[in-house]
């Protein structure tokens, strides 16, 4: 028969990998605590609806990237590409789209793009949404989530590129001047950013063409489009928060999603290679509009987790661990229960009960190739004295003999 692989693009990931994840996961929640956030689940399986009329039927995530299929009674639904537009859809279903609320969330998300170092097709998100929020306070409480989220998980070499995409009319006024400014240019365009000019011209901005960003120097710049007010919002988050992080001022930052309005962000590390952005948010204050709520501004985040673990230093999970081997001639169900005793007594030990038949050499060999530091033996001698032979792994110290109670004892204090 064949093997039937993995998708490309979708890792599966073991112990060792995840040895990483845990403590990153465990420190981003508390800092979300820290700013008082509360935690939502939302599917992840939604109308496609949703997303062409939030992420945008203009963007690459909904034109090319996403997974959609019709289910049995032949609606289409799509795996989620990001999470916000999940929360929305949630806040405005259960009319909590009036208020104001601070939720974090973690999870996978699913994007058909080509695959490489720190680009996954099923990749995972932790991500934050402020809702019914103006511009101004939260657009500086989340800077600071941001800046403590870089210095908290000790990222090196990291920079905040910030911008301002005006209002939807501005947007719509730079917009246009831009189109007027290119047409001239359009047999030097490649066919990406013809597209781009037709569809989504602000996404040209971001065009990885050496000869499309020449062109673009003498462009209108969006920061002529802009007001005073948001102009000002962006150098005072600069002086604010300079001496926290390194945030630097892009006229070119646009973003890939269509529902950003205001302030957009984006962080990145020159540790990551070509895939450089671990956190990528903005203001979004039409969305819930878009999708039949009330007014409800608002602006999010959502940091890239594989791209986030692999530059955070947070160090690995010191785990203790250690081995206990019943060599008893017949099963002891009495080793069972002492194991689970011990394990009761101190919950930060990791204790691999060794459920192979072979010899007790053999046992132990297995379990020095391990990282524990002991092995608790649990033979026929031990069962007759109600004992328990203590073995120190990591070096010559005599082993020692003691009673189950002070076997206890003596686990509770390691
Ligand atoms: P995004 O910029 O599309 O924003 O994604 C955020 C982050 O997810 C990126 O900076 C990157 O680290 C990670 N990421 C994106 N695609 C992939 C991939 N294929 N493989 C690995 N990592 C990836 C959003 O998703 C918005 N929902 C953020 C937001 C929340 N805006 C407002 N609220």
């Amino acid at each position: 028969m064949n093997k039937i692989n993995s998708l490309r693009g979708m890792p599966d990931f073991y112990s060792d990998d995840l040895i990483s994840w845990t403590p990153v996961e465990n420190k981003l929640e508390k800092i979300f605590k820290t700013f008082s956030i509360g935690e939502i689940r939302t599917p992840i399986l939604e109308y496609t609806d949703l997303f062409k009329r939030s992420v945008g039927d203009t963007s690459d995530i909904v034109n090319k990237e996403i997974y959609s299929f019709n289910d049995r009674n032949d609606q289409s639904l799509s795996l989620r590409p990001e999470g916000t537009a999940g929360v929305i859809r949630s806040v405005i279903e259960k009319k909590l789209d009036q208020q104001q609320s601070k939720f974090w969330y973690m999870g996978p998300m699913f994007r058909y793009e080509r695959p490489q170092k720190g680009r996954y097709r099923q990749f995972h998100q932790a991500g934050i949404e402020f809702l019914g929020y103006e511009e101004g306070k939260s657009d500086f409480e989340l800077i600071a989530l941001v800046c403590s989220i870089i210095n908290g998980l000790d990222i090196k070499n990291a920079k905040l590129k910030i911008n301002h995409l005006g209002d939807k009319d501005s947007k719509k006024e730079f917009s246009s001047s831009l189109v007027n400014y290119l047409q001239p240019f359009k047999d030097q365009m490649n066919e990406k950013d013809i597209e781009r000019l037709n569809k989504n011209p602000l996404r040209i901005l971001d065009s990885k063409d050496h000869k499309m960003q020449e062109i673009l120097k003498d462009g209108p710049s969006l920061s002529n489009f802009i007001s005073e007010s948001a102009n000002d919002l962006l150098l005072s988050i600069k002086k604010t928060f300079g001496d926290q992080c390194k945030i630097e001022i892009d006229n070119k930052l646009v973003r890939g999603l269509d529902y950003y309005t205001g302030l957009v962000f984006e962080a990145c590390s020159s540790d990551l290679g070509a895939q450089d952005a671990f956190i990528g948010g903005g203001r979004y204050d039409s969305l819930a509009k878009t999708l039949g709520g009330k007014d409800l501004p608002a602006i999010g985040l959502a940091i890239g987790l594989e791209r986030l673990i692999s530059i955070s230093s947070v160090s690995r999970l010191n785990e203790k661990k250690l081995v206990f081997i019943s060599s008893t001639s017949n099963i002891a169900p009495l080793a069972f229960k002492i194991a689970n005793q011990l394990r009761n007594a101190n919950s930060n030990i990791s204790l691999d009960m060794d459920l192979t038949d072979s010899s007790l050499k053999a046992k132990l060999r297995r379990a020095n190739k391990t990282n524990a530091s002991h092995a608790f033996i649990f033979g026929d001698e031990e069962m007759t004295n109600k004992t328990v032979t203590v073995k120190s792994l990591r070096d010559d110290a005599e082993q020692v003999s003691m009673s189950i109670t002070e076997c206890i004892d003596f686990y509770k204090k390691i």
